[in-house]
């Protein structure tokens, strides 16, 4: 199959919409082996305007007069089984040079007029060409917070040069946002959405899910349109010629469109103030985050909650995703001074909220972990079966049975199945005569060493479960919740270790039957130590001391 792309952006590689064009690409080619892809960008080519001569008609019939790169687009446009039209929306239009192209398509043309079937206008010059089997792609973006509304122009356009309805459309608004690194992960699954599309499109057809998800809005449109003004610089005064307005700072203009992407659906029931202070420039801005949205204030007049210490350079290394921005704190290129939760919940409050819509059919709803699977079977095994040991095997036994039951509320982790094998196993060695003056220490080392040796793995068994408070999986990718994590369940793995020592006393002597009792005060001090240090320890690293 051959494709051929009209990239329409004066912005060539670069524009927002060739970002949604090479996703549907992707799609298609990893649907299809078999695919041939060439592409023309406009803003790199010579074409004039038409000249309205009518000489590709009369003089020189299919030859245009003027001698540029028209020549070699209408080849491409032969050569193409499907052309994918790619470009921004202008005024409600295409963009003059992709008119230009449109126009000079009259060489392809015969001069008359025939009846136009069931379509749309007052007639048609036939094709020059047989273009029976070809088919047409049209990929836009546009400023607005919608395409709603903004497209009728284009519709109308390719409805008279394809025949009605017969392309296929994908309009997206808010597509600066495709520039803004910070909102990847929104627009990234976007254009997943896209290259599904492109997939879906080489089977027949793009499916409704497909297609709703392609419909929903980036962000909200108050929050959109918040972060669009802000970027600008330019304060909204009333009067309507506003060009003796000052533009605003570099730093105060960041500040403000991360003020705009707070989500105030995650307030946290009092009022934040983030302090941020741009060192090499030595300006210093402060976000309110409220119930009902946020404020910037350039006086620096409330105190500050959380303040973040670092060059205007950092931040636009972590804007450009050059570096991540908890790796940055952890090599110490920026300071948190104050409550470090929000750091902790950064993408909560500052990840845009996402519009209220309908999940797309395709989009499966995401599941918590729940760290009570994983550790309800170990005390029920530790306490009831230490009381008695056949009533409270098969008590565990039961228990274990019905932990299948959760995962269909959460997701279940390699460590709830490890758990309820291990717990299984023995329950029904203890009741078929196993003794528990050994079995029950070495469940306890069994335990500790499930804790300990998922410290050498990638991600250490606490963060499997802990993600769920800050912000899911993408939490897996910070460093320092990962090593607080690793130390914590470290020191847990260790506690149970030691735990499984005293047990293999304490089951030698009249109190074995009150073992879980008594091995539970350790915990609770532990899981004390456990809030406090998941508070302090981030901070003490963000704080840089
Ligand atoms: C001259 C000009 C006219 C524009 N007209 C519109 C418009 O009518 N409606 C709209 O929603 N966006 C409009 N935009 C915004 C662009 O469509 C939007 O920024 C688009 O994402 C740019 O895509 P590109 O990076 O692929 O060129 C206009 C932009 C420019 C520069």
């Amino acid at each position: 199959m051959n494709i051929l792309v009209i990239n329409g952006s004066p912005k060539g590689g670069s524009s927002n919409t060739y970002r949604l064009t090479s996703a549907f690409l992707d799609g298609m080619k990893q649907e299809l082996q078999d695919i041939q892809t060439k592409e023309l960008s406009i803003s790199r080519m010579n074409i004039k305007p038409c000249l309205g001569c009518f000489s590709c008609w009369n003089r020189t019939p299919g030859q245009c007069c003027i001698q540029d790169d028209m020549q070699h687009v209408i080849q491409q446009l032969l050569w193409a089984d499907v052309t994918i039209w790619s470009f921004p929306l202008y005024y409600y239009s295409v963009p003059g040079p992709l008119k230009n192209l449109i126009d000079r398509q009259l060489p392809t043309l015969l001069p008359f007029m025939v009846e136009n079937e069931g379509q749309v206008g007052s007639g048609n010059h036939p094709s020059r060409y047989d273009m029976s089997g070809k088919k047409t792609v049209v990929i836009s973006t546009c400023g607005f917070y919608t395409a709603k509304g903004n497209y009728d122009g284009i519709c109308s356009l390719f409805d008279h040069l394809c025949g009605k309805g017969n392309y296929t459309a994908i309009f997206c608004g808010q597509g600066e946002l495709f520039r803004v690194p910070e909102l990847s992960s929104r627009t990234n699954e976007y254009l997943s959405y896209v290259k599904q599309a492109g997939q879906e499109y080489i089977k027949g057809n793009i499916s409704v899910g497909t297609q709703e998800a392609l419909n929903q809005l980036l962000l909200p449109r108050e929050t959109f349109e918040a972060c669009a003004d802000a970027s600008w610089g330019i304060e909204q005064s009333g009067e309507k010629n506003n060009s003796a307005a000052k533009r605003e700072s570099d730093t105060l203009i960041f500040t403000r469109q991360m003020a705009a992407l707070y989500c105030k659906e995650n307030y946290p029931g009092k009022d934040i103030v983030l302090e941020m202070s741009y060192t090499d420039v030595n300006e210093c801005y402060q976000i309110l985050l409220g119930k009902d949205g946020s404020h910037v204030y350039t006086d620096g007049t409330l105190t500050a909650t959380t303040k973040i210490e670092t060059p205007v350079t950092v931040w636009r290394s972590i804007a450009a995703g050059e570096i991540r921005g908890d790796e940055a704190m952890m090599q110490g290129l920026y300071k948190v001074k104050g409550d470090f939760t929000l750091m902790l919940k950064w993408d909560n409050y500052f990840g845009g909220s996402r519009p209220q819509v309908k999940q797309a059919e395709t989009a499966r709803p995401q599941r918590n972990t729940n760290m009570n699977i994983m550790l309800i079977p170990w005390i029920v095994l530790w306490v009831a079966s230490a009381i008695h040991k056949q009533w409270g095997c098969l008590i565990t036994l039961g228990v274990c049975a019905l932990v299948p039951l959760f995962y269909y509320r959460n997701r279940k982790t390699f460590y709830d199945i490890l758990t309820n094998t291990l717990v299984t196993g023995f329950s029904v060695i203890m009741l078929a005569g196993g003794s528990e003056k050994w079995l029950m220490p070495l469940s306890y080392l069994c335990f500790g060493f499930m804790w300990t040796v998922s410290c050498f793995g990638k991600v250490p068994l606490t963060a499997n479960y802990s993600m769920n408070n800050y912000g899911g999986e993408d939490a897996l990718q910070n460093t320092l919740f990962l090593k607080t994590n690793r130390i914590l369940t470290m020191l847990w793995g260790v506690l149970y270790l030691v735990t499984s020592i005293l047990t293999w006393f304490l089951m030698r002597t009249s109190v074995s039957s009150l073992v879980g009792l008594i091995n539970s005060i350790l915990p609770i001090f532990m899981g004390i130590f456990t809030v406090w240090f998941q508070k302090w320890y981030p901070a003490k690293v963000a704080g840089g001391k």
